[in-house]
């Protein structure tokens, strides 16, 4: 990479698909910023449903937006999320944050804000970017850009592990119904929906770990993708 001009690797594609573990280990190995998108729409969920907001009002939750500040800081223990200084690095992935974050992703004048904080961060220093639009409409301009997919059941029984290892109880059906719903949503916003930008590289990660994942990503970008 140039290392006066800052640059921006997208990966973009669904919840499961294994983005946040190969962006994370991606950025480790480059030496770049790790930016998690869906940690400042989950975060914002956060303070909406603190607050008892009516999610369903974008004007309200634009508002919210404006006199929010959030943080992200890379530690080696992973992602720190701060909420106008508060570490909400755990309460961010809750179940109610995760199934009520598409309030705040489907409000256009939210999306234009969080845009905006992501494209600053990508002026100041390059980063590895990882969402559902980050292709698409944070960075269209970028070089190189990664379509993260698996199949369903695989990609259920990652979030499932996941949560398992954290210790949390799941029940398999609710949470593959949910992820069916979160699925159906992020294809079908109106605004910055999941899409597959045309210059991206798509690849299928259901037979791969994160290492074949990332070492497939890496051979693209040395071979010029
Ligand atoms: O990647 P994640 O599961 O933490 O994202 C949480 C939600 O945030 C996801 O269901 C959709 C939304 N999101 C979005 O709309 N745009 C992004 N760039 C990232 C996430």
């Amino acid at each position: 990479m140039v290392k006066d001009i800052p640059q921006a690797i997208t990966i973009d594609g669904p919840a499961g698909a294994g983005k946040s573990t190969v962006a994370r280990e991606l950025a480790r190995r480059l030496g770049v910023f790790y930016l998690d998108t869906g940690a400042m729409y989950r975060a914002l969920t956060l303070k909406a449903v603190r607050l008892g907001l009516n999610l369903e009002d974008a004007s309200g939750l634009v508002d919210l937006a404006r006199r929010t500040r959030i943080r992200l800081e890379n530690h080696h223990s992973g992602t720190k999320v701060l909420l106008d200084g508060e570490d909400v690095s755990e309460a961010i992935r809750s179940p109610e944050v995760t199934n009520k974050t598409f309030y705040i992703a489907r409000a256009g004048g939210v999306r234009e804000i969080m845009v905006g904080w992501q494209r600053e961060i990508g002026a100041r220093q390059s980063i590895v970017i990882e969402g559902r639009d980050v292709g698409t409409v944070v960075f269209p301009e970028a070089a190189r850009k990664f379509y993260l997919d698996a199949d369903f059941e695989v990609r259920a029984r990652r979030r499932i592990k996941e949560l398992r290892e954290k210790g949390k109880q799941v029940d398999e059906d609710s949470l593959k119904r949910e992820l069916q719903e979160r699925d159906h949503k992020d294809f079908t916003r109106a605004v910055g929906p999941l899409k597959v930008a045309d210059d991206a590289v798509v690849i299928d990660t259901t037979p791969l770990t994160v290492d074949g994942t990332v070492d497939e990503i890496l051979k693209h970008i040395k071979n010029g993708a």
